[in-house]
This record gives C-alpha cells, structure tokens and sequence, in this order.
C-alpha cells in the first residue's frame, strides 16, 4: 500500500518490536505466498481502466503506476523504515545524498535558508555550502551543535534546522529534544540525519524531530554492496499553521494538479510531496533490486550491532592503553566528552564507530592507514568489514583547514568502523599497523 498504510494492516500488536519490525514489516506476503519481499522488476503497472488510472494518478486510490515514482519491492522497505523510526510515511531513494537533498529541497526556495550544525559528513557538507546556495538557498552554518548557536541564526526566511543526530566523523552527539524545542518555538521543522545512530540506536522522531533521513547504504545494508537512502515524514510538523513560511505545503501545487498538500494530505503531506514533487520530477529512484538488498540487510541488522558494538569496545580499550596513541573516541568510553548525551539518547547501543589519533600526527596516520592489511582502506562505514579510512585525506580532502576544524575533524583522525571479524585479528592488525 502506498503512503504508509501498512501498520493498518498488520495482523499483530501494534507494539510488535524492532527486530521483529525489521524482519516482517512491511510485508505479508503477496498472492503467490512467497516467504521473501519478491523483487518487482518492472517499470510501470498495468491499470484496470481508465477510471482506476485517473484514481491512482490524483493520489485518490492506492496503488502503483510508474516506478520512478513507486515500487511494490520499495514501498515494503519504505514501510519497514517507517515503522522502525515511528514515523508517518517515508520516500526510499537512490541514495544517502539524495536522501539529504530531496529532504531539504521539500521546504526551501529562492530566498530561504536552512540552519545546519557544522558537524557534517564531508559531502553534505560541501552539498550545503557549494551547491544549495547556488539554487538561492542559504545554509547557515553553526558554529557548534548546541540550540543557543542555531537559535541565532533563525530569521523569518529559514525553513529547516538540519543535523546529524551523531556526526560523521565527529561523532558528536546532538540534544534532539533541545534543539527540537527551540526551533519548533520559531515554527521551524527539524530534519535529522539518522545514518550513523540507525533507528536502533537512536528514533529522532521520538524526541520530537520532524523529519528523519538515512544513507542506507551503511549500517542497514550492512555488507557493502548496496547504495540507497531514504526520508522518513514524521507527519507531525503543523504546515498549516505556517503559510508564510511553507507556501509550498498551503498554497495549490502547480508540479501536482493543484493539490494543498497540507489540507489534502494533513498526516503525511511532506512525504507526499517529496514523492511526488521531488522524486516525481528529480527521478534518483531506488532501484527494485536495490530494495531488496537493503531489506535482507534490515533483518540481521540489531544482531550485526550487537556484536560490532563488542569488537569496537575492545578496540578503544585497547587503542586508548597504547602509547602509539595519542588520544581516541568512542562514546561508549565514560570519559568521551559526548558519553552523556550518547547515554541518554542510544541507551547504551553505541554506533561501532571509534576515531583516533595516532602519535605523529598526519604522517603516523598516513602510516598506520597503509600499514593496514586485515583492515579495508575505503570510505564507507557500517559494513560487516572493518574498514578504515583517514578523513583529511579523503572524504574530507576538499576541506581547508579551517573548514576541517568547524566539522570537528584533526588532520591526524583515523575513523575505524569495526566489523564483524574475529576481535583477535583485527587487533592484531591494529598492533602490527602503529609500527
Ligand atoms: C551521515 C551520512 N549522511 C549521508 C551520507 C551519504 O550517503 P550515500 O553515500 O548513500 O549517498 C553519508 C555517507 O557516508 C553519511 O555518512
């Protein structure tokens, strides 16, 4: 079903719970009984007759028409992602980025200007201060993640304040309901980026965020194979009540046959419109297969944290004892400056992710990163390999100094993002690597 119905018709308590949400949600099977999602593999649906085409066109039935704009395989994932993160409804797409840009593309327009903590992965980083404003939407920057430096930056033009709920690779951590409470005082939406928590860890929506996007492409797909993102609506941001600032959602749709999004769809009208004017128009559609690898990674994905969040514990103890090493985080450590706000939030679920620097600075890291030989050299995270990767040089190497400093990254950070290999081996390698 489109737009979200699925908890409607869920045979079950509706407070079925997360892994059990991961691996059914979503899906009940489909005439032919099969136990797996099948992977439609077809670009349009045949209609009834013109009557049922006419319906499902003005949103008035549910059903599917063109796979740019929807997919029987996709909506199981979007379904799943939704109820996982509690949201209303969610749009999958082609990617992570595109995630991050059709969410914010949704409410901005020439003239306006979104609010960001400067604490960003680098390519939304660059997205945000490089191409945005040349689409006549300013981002206001931050000079830190706390509500008292994006309250200033707020005027009568900014549509959304966006952060990552724990920066990559900062990994800082963001007081959702604080910063949630102060822009929601100046009728603002918040959006959060939720990549690196996953709804595991972390359900933004629930302390009060509005809007939530994934790359999938991490922690769910989880064996690197896979691109996707998505864009969960949380269907409680009040459009309505501010038509000046969102005439997008109060005014009628010229990309849509003159539909108020916001009167005609009251408990999902941002998903609706970013289905419907963003990908609709913008096309980065997830591909059917695509949703497919994305939801057998959703399965074992809480089962996959668990033991990385072991393996990465034993690697910070470990580095933060060793005098090669200069200093190290992880927020699962008590003295990690972000460990309360990581324990409040993620409830103990820590990301597996742990940064650090070696002694020597850049040089050492560039070593330690070469020497490497279980470890992967590579700019993912969240996969069932360890990987390594050296931000400055790297996703970040487009970043001068002082931009590398406001997105909290050291010219020395090595990111590790720990797998699930035997934690011997991938200690192993780590001694063997800092020489
Ligand atoms: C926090 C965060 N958001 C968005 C993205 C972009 O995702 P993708 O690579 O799937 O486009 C990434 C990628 O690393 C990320 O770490």
């Amino acid at each position: 079903m489109l737009w979200g119905r699925w908890a409607e018709r869920w045979p079950y308590s509706r407070t079925v719970r997360d892994e059990t949400i991961a691996i059914h949600g979503g899906y009940q099977g489909e005439s032919t009984r099969a136990v797996a999602v099948p992977v439609y593999q077809t670009v349009a649906h045949d209609f009834i007759n013109a009557a049922h085409a006419g319906a499902i066109f003005d949103l008035e039935a549910p059903g599917f028409h063109y796979n740019r704009i929807n997919n029987p395989t996709v909506d199981v994932l979007e379904q799943r992602i939704t109820a996982l993160e509690g949201g209303a409804a969610a749009v999958a797409v082609a990617s992570g980025s595109a995630a991050v840009r059709y969410s914010v593309r949704n409410v901005t327009s020439m003239g306006s200007n979104i609010v960001a903590a400067p604490q960003l992965y680098g390519a939304t980083y660059t997205y945000f201060a490089h191409v945005l404003p040349t689409e006549g939407t300013e981002v206001r920057f931050a000079v830190d993640d706390k509500a008292a430096s994006m309250e200033r930056l707020i005027d009568a033009s900014t549509r959304a304040v966006f952060f990552e709920s724990i920066g990559n690779p900062a990994f800082n951590v963001v007081d959702v309901e604080e910063v949630t409470a102060m822009a929601h005082s100046h009728g603002v939406p918040v959006i959060v980026d939720n990549t690196v928590a996953t709804p595991f860890g972390m359900k933004p929506l629930c302390h009060g965020a509005d809007i939530v996007v994934h790359s999938l492409t991490k922690f769910v797909g989880g064996h690197g194979t896979t691109l996707g993102g998505v864009v969960v609506d949380g269907g409680r941001f009040p459009w309505a009540e501010h038509p000046a600032r969102f005439p997008m959602f109060n005014e009628p749709e010229p990309a849509f046959h003159g539909v108020v999004y916001a009167r005609d769809f009251p408990h999902n009208a941002y998903a609706v419109r970013c289905r419907t004017v963003g990908l609709r128009n913008e096309g980065a559609t997830l591909a059917p297969l695509n949703a497919f690898l994305l939801l057998q990674g959703l399965e074992t994905l809480p089962v996959r944290l668990e033991r990385q969040q072991q393996n990465a514990l034993a690697v910070a103890n470990f580095l933060a004892a060793d005098r090669r090493v200069a200093w190290v985080r992880y927020l699962g450590i008590a003295d990690d400056p972000y460990h309360e706000l990581a324990s409040k939030y993620l409830g103990g679920r820590f990301p597996p992710l742990v940064t650090f620097g070696p002694v020597g600075g850049y040089e050492a890291a560039v070593r330690f990163f070469d020497s490497l030989k279980l470890w992967k050299r590579l700019v993912n995270m969240g996969d069932a390999k360890s990987l390594v990767a050296h931000p400055a040089s790297t996703t970040h190497r487009q970043l001068d100094a002082a931009a590398l400093e406001q997105v909290g990254i050291t010219a020395d950070m090595v990111r590790l993002s720990v797998g699930l290999e035997h934690i011997e081996d991938l200690l192993e390698d780590i001694d063997q690597a800092l020489g």
